[in-house]
């Protein structure tokens, strides 16, 4: 058995190589002039089961994972698992409008093609799963990220809006606070409205739990409000830490106390590694 690590989710890779025991396959990968991209297998993974782990985000990891998974079929492995730390494209899981496409259900598709099983983590909804049309299962990072809150003494987790209620709900547990959610609504992709609700936060430590920061317009409506309700220190935590644009600063300057993201896409808020909850998914499934 092999691990190939795809440029995204080296680290991810090397931590489930430690995790599960089972060795990292050497690969190269590397430009033409025209930016095309090069990968090799140097391993021999002939008759092999091999782990392939690589985040689709950007798009172009997206072209990454769809050589490495063809090469790993030309080098005649026995089975290809496909571990995708961050599936992106999951916001897309439905037209909104006429003339749109599922975008999640195409890369889906297109993945499911050269993979006999796909194993991601927190989808942005858990129906994503149904699009690949082979075996697809996903952990939550969920418990990590509350055990890395544990220690900060929050006294309220929130949810931007109901529909992730269930993820604060499940880190207060762990964390032996309170829960609740905001009310939110997009405008469009980079604005959204956070209603004022009377939640009880004043002097409050608080920590906003949310799958995704993307441009980072959710986090720092939600803290701005927070902080007109007289909460005292607002932590921001996300499995998924885009940070598109101007995102840190937004978030900073709307008077965040600390940032924290897992480690599916890498960034300086990466304080939180997915690999065991990965591990664990892969031992059961
Ligand atoms: C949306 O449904 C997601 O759960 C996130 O709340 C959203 O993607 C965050 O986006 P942004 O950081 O751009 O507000």
């Amino acid at each position: 058995m092999y691990i190939i690590g795809g440029t995204a989710s080296k680290t991810v890779a090397e931590d489930l190589s430690r995790e599960l025991h089972v060795p990292l396959a050497k690969t190269i990968s590397k430009r033409f002039p025209d930016d095309e991209l090069y990968v090799r297998i140097l391993d021999d993974i002939s008759g092999e089961d091999v782990i392939i782990v690589q985040t689709t985000y950007p798009d172009s990891n997206i072209v990454e994972l769809f050589l490495l998974q063809d090469a790993v079929r030309e080098a005649g492995a026995n089975k290809a698992v496909v571990v995708i730390p961050y599936l992106g494209y999951g916001r897309q899981d439905k037209k909104f409008e006429a003339g749109e496409p599922i975008s999640a259900k195409a890369i889906a598709t297109l993945i499911s093609l050269r993979a006999n099983k796909i194993i991601t983590v927190d989808p942005h909804k858990e129906h994503i799963l149904d699009f690949f049309t082979v075996p697809a299962f996903s952990c939550s990072a969920i418990p990590q990220i509350a055990a890395y809150l544990k220690n900060k003494d929050i006294d309220l987790v929130l949810a931007p809006d109901k529909g992730a209620l269930d993820r604060a709900k499940k880190a207060s547990k762990i964390m032996g606070c309170d829960f609740d959610c905001m009310e939110k609504t997009r405008i469009d992709g980079t604005t959204v409205e956070i209603k004022p609700k009377n939640l009880d936060v004043k002097d409050k430590k608080v920590a906003i739990i949310d799958d995704i920061i993307s441009t980072g317009g959710t986090m720092a409506q939600s803290i701005k409000e927070l902080k007109k309700q007289g909460a005292r220190q607002v932590f921001v935590a996300c499995t998924h830490g885009l940070f598109a644009g101007e995102a840190v600063k937004k978030i900073s300057s709307a008077g965040c106390n600390e940032i924290i993201s897992t480690d599916t896409i890498k960034s300086d808020f990466s304080k939180v590694g997915i690999a065991p909850c990965i591990a664990e998914l892969l031992r059961k499934k």
